[in-house]
């Protein structure tokens, strides 16, 4: 990291560096504002390789700013996260696929309903149809491209935006448990650190994303305005009906499991070049324990993916549970270990969640 700091000092020092650099970057912008519908994020997205080869050992691959470097302390070596990551194979990661739980009652229409309203808000925000951009793609890739097509500064947009209201349910739905669990005197059956672990863990995924792209003043308002109305909203509809608030939960992961696929394959059909070669941040590599040959931008976006999935099968589970009496299956211990039942990592999935009868 001291490395990549002291070379990007470097790109500054001389004109003649920065001529080069432009020049050995083929395409790729050093810095450059976006001009989505109003423009909000500046990119300042990737470094010369040439820079760094002076000062750093690293391989030849593009790196991403860091935006915000942690701060250098007299006696700290390092701070790690509060929950650390479980481990997942890339097979494991490879597996997860698109799913859909069926909504059968009454409450999971109602969320069902809700996911649809708010993705259909989302996307008309930040221009996202892709079904439309396939379905045209076929006849006239060029005229597709033109109209609908999804560029690595439009998906870091809705990532970024997405990521940025994600970490919310948990902290709510933990939040408001802690406090019942106190005001009743009762206890909460553990599951208030699988909530506050999810909302952590979408933060990651913010974090993450904001290493690689800084938002500009316009998203920072959309980010401020979403939250007091999103975070308001949960705590009602959670004192309401928490079962509801979890299946709201699940569909809306699988909307993220979806958005995360079509970027994979966007990214495996050559439509996001920047992307080809782009190393994952040290705070993702740090986090997920990427292994050495495992870095790239589609290694974090299957990261990303999997952690969604989990978070639609935890939530869906929830969701199926009796919400007060029931303890939480991802923090238990089974009496017969041998059983598939629910884990942290990736074991065991089920997309559609794991219903009450075989758990619990
Ligand atoms: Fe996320
Ligand atoms: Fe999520």
């Amino acid at each position: 990291m001291i490395s990549t700091r002291v070379a990007t000092r470097g790109t500054m020092a001389s004109k003649r560096t920065s001529a080069q650099l432009l020049k050995s970057f083929n395409g790729l912008n050093t810095s450059s504002t976006i001009g989505l519908r109003p423009a909000f994020i500046v990119v300042k997205q990737i470094h010369p390789v040439s820079s760094q080869r002076n000062f750093s050992t690293t391989p030849a691959k593009p790196k991403v700013t860091e935006f915000f470097p942690q701060k250098e302390t007299e006696l700290v070596r390092k701070t790690e996260p509060a929950w650390p990551h479980p481990i997942y194979s890339y097979e494991q990661m490879e597996a997860v696929t698109v799913a859909h739980r069926e909504a059968k009652t009454f409450s999971d229409k109602i969320a069902l309903i809700a996911v649809k309203v708010l993705r259909w808000g989302l996307d008309v925000a930040t221009g996202y149809k892709h079904d439309k951009a396939i379905a045209l793609g076929e006849k006239d890739p060029a005229a597709a491209d033109k109209k609908y097509g999804m560029t690595e500064e439009k998906y870091m947009i809705r990532n970024v935006f997405l990521e940025s209201v994600a970490g919310v349910p948990g902290m709510v739905a933990g939040m408001l448990r802690h406090l019942h669990s106190m005001r009743r005197m009762k206890r909460d059956n553990g599951w208030i650190e699988s909530l506050l672990e999810e909302s952590f863990n979408e933060r990651m995924h913010l974090l993450t994303f904001l290493k690689m792209q800084q938002p500009g003043l316009f998203m920072r308002a959309m980010v401020l305005g979403a939250q007091g109305v999103w975070f308001n909203a949960l705590f009602f509809a959670y004192l309401i009906s928490p079962r509801t608030v979890h299946r709201f939960v699940g569909y809306l992961e699988e909307e993220a499991v979806i958005t995360y696929t079509r970027q994979i394959k966007d990214l495996d059909a050559g439509r996001l070049p920047k992307w080809q070669h782009l190393e994952a941040p040290q705070i993702a590599i740090d986090y997920w324990k990427m292994p050495e040959d495992k870095r790239s931008m589609r290694d974090l976006l299957l990261y990303i993916r999997a952690d969604e999935s989990k978070h639609r099968e935890v939530n869906h589970t929830f969701g199926n549970l009796d919400q007060k009496n029931d303890p939480n299956p991802y923090n238990s211990e089974y009496k017969d270990p041998s059983r598939p039942h629910p884990t942290k990592d990736l074991v065991h999935q089920k997309p559609e969640g794991w219903e009450r009868t075989d758990i619990i």
